[in-house]
């Protein structure tokens, strides 16, 4: 949740949010779950008269099923989902499958707009890709890392790898 502020303010991310409130982190056998409320910025909207898009509260349920499975609840907006499964193709590569489901009750039976999907979704991922590919050392279990409060989710989720071997 840290980055959110930093590395995604040209889609959801929003600049004035300097602070992470706490959250609680659950873990399960196989699951790895936190939920957390955000104001994020509407990636879609059209600027105001101030040249700033609308902001509302945005509440993220992420439930990791291990070990490469992320249902992400509410990204996408209330009674929405994004389910992701990282399938490893190296020991470096990866490819990702991801898709989204929108409760009818609030979106209608109309058909979703894939592409729209698929370009916002595609913004919102470029810069973090771009970080990812960048890290050095690039293994996920370096020594030398520092984490704060806001990581809790992604520390639990590397125990929990490391607690299911993936630590060598
Ligand atoms: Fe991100």
């Amino acid at each position: 949740m840290g980055h959110f502020s930093v590395l995604h303010t040209d889609t959801f991310g929003n600049g004035e949010v300097l602070a992470i409130d706490p959250y609680a982190v659950r873990r399960t056998e196989w699951t790895v779950e936190a939920d957390y409320r955000y104001p994020s910025v509407n990636p879609v909207a059209e600027p105001g008269p101030d040249g700033r898009r609308p902001v509302g509260e945005t509440h993220f349920r992420y439930r990791i099923e291990l070990p490469f499975a992320v249902w992400l609840g509410g990204a996408s907006g209330p009674r929405s989902v994004l389910f992701s499964v990282c399938a490893p193709t190296s020991a470096t590569t990866l490819r990702l499958y991801w898709m989204a489901a929108f409760d009818p009750a609030v979106y209608g039976n109309g058909p979703v707009d894939g592409a729209g999907l698929q370009a916002v979704e595609d913004l919102i991922w470029a810069p973090d890709k771009a970080i990812v590919e960048s890290q050095r050392p690039a293994r996920v279990f370096a020594a030398t890392e520092v984490h704060r409060a806001f990581d809790g989710l992604g520390v639990a989720y590397r125990q929990a790898l490391r607690d299911l071997g993936f630590a060598g």
